[in-house]
């Protein structure tokens, strides 16, 4: 493995968990646990709302569906609540992306979005992944 290599991955993120109610979830992740609760967003567009939680560098993500034909609230009545993906943080999204293709690995999102942070974003296939949903991250700016 190349220096390189080391540090195009620079961190986990976050892990996201399936939950069927943020409300609910927090009884355990906040009240029993005792993690605070950081940002709480809607995000229509995918039928779903976000909770994200700080533990050290790194956060847990509890995401919920909020339209029951959201592909989480399927996912949900397919798997029942749990792990949903972990979240790698990046230096390069392209240049990752680029030699994941290279690799032949099957991507969700062969080119990066943004969300409303301004972090760029992509999937990879949990088939290439060992079963695992895999979120890249670039952080831009001042996104957390
Ligand atoms: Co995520």
């Amino acid at each position: 493995m190349m220096i390189e290599d080391m540090k195009m991955i620079k961190k986990i993120n976050h892990v996201a968990i399936v939950v069927p109610e943020l409300a609910d979830a927090q009884k355990f992740w906040v009240e029993a646990l005792g993690l605070e609760l950081g940002s709480v967003a809607q995000v229509p567009e995918e039928g779903v709302e976000i909770a994200f939680l700080p533990v050290g560098d790194s956060e847990i993500e509890l995401i919920s569906p909020t339209e029951a034909d959201s592909g989480v609230a399927r996912y949900l009545a397919k798997r029942g609540p749990g792990m949903h993906h972990i979240c790698l943080e990046v230096a390069d999204i392209e240049a990752t992306l680029a030699r994941l293709k290279t690799a032949k690995i099957p991507l969700i999102n062969e080119e990066p979005a943004v969300n409303k942070n301004g972090t760029r974003y992509a999937f990879i296939h949990p088939k290439g992944a060992n079963g695992v949903l895999v979120e890249l991250y670039e952080l831009t700016g001042q996104a957390a």
